[in-house]
């Protein structure tokens, strides 16, 4: 089977508070979507790359990445996993129903190398799939609904972040996403529409800094991981 890269870029980026998305944000001089790109395309597994873009997205022409032929943009959705399931049909008539896929935050520029190269080695004869995720540091409480009385200390020593990339097999995370959707079960990684399906993804430990720019502090955050790998 081949492997496949998409990026949801078509987020709107609300928590930031800036003026575009987050991946449109800058790191010396170069914008995060470019950075995010670079560092993915940079291993030589993929055969082909699809970027999910937003309806009104003016910057993508300005992009290093809008010259790059190994790679194309559809038009994303309202939800992150309506936006992956339009770059799994814009890529339809390229992939076999076996195909690996693997999906990327364009919000995610700190990917390390050695985490992706573990990842498409650790996962290739998996009958699933699965994903980067990385142990939770810190301790976890649960509430009440709605009120913020301590009912429980959870027990972390089996809980893991959900990173990103996360990879399956083109045929079945595109029945999953679609299912997921119609069932208005909410999708906020692949992983879970796979789980939703039935299916049980695999984790491969991932590097606690592949951090997603969510808040401004973020920004620099990355700016500081990126220059030491
Ligand atoms: O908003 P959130 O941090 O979950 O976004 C994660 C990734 O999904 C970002 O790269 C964002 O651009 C993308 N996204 C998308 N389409 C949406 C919402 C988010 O492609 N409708």
């Amino acid at each position: 089977p081949r492997y496949w890269l998409i990026v949801p870029a078509a987020g709107s980026g609300q928590r930031m508070r800036a003026d575009w998305p987050k991946q449109y944000l800058r790191l010396d001089q170069r914008f995060v979507l470019d950075i995010t790109l670079s560092r993915l395309l940079d291993n030589a597994a993929f055969a082909g790359c699809m970027v999910a873009i937003g309806p009104n997205d003016q910057r993508w022409p300005q992009t290093d990445a809008s010259r790059d032929r190994r790679i194309s943009t559809c038009i994303g959705g309202a939800e992150r996993a309506e936006s992956v399931l339009a770059a799994l049909d814009a890529l339809s008539d390229r992939t076999r129903e076996d195909d690996w896929v693997l999906v990327h935050d364009a919000a995610r520029p700190c990917l390390h190398p050695d985490d992706l190269a573990r990842l498409l080695s650790e996962l290739q004869d998996h009958p699933v799939g699965g994903l980067l995720a990385t142990p939770v540091a810190d301790t976890l409480k649960r509430t009440g609904p709605g009120n913020h009385d301590v009912e429980a200390t959870v027990d972390r020593r089996d809980l893991w972040r959900a990173l990103t990339p996360q990879m399956f097999r083109f045929l079945a995370l595109k029945q999953a996403l679609e299912s997921a959707i119609d069932s208005d079960y909410p999708v906020t990684d692949e992983a879970s529409a796979i789980e939703f399906a039935g299916q049980i993804p695999c984790i491969v430990e991932g590097r606690p800094d592949n951090i997603k720019i969510t808040v401004p502090a973020d920004l620099a955050l990355a700016g500081f991981i990126l220059k030491r790998t």
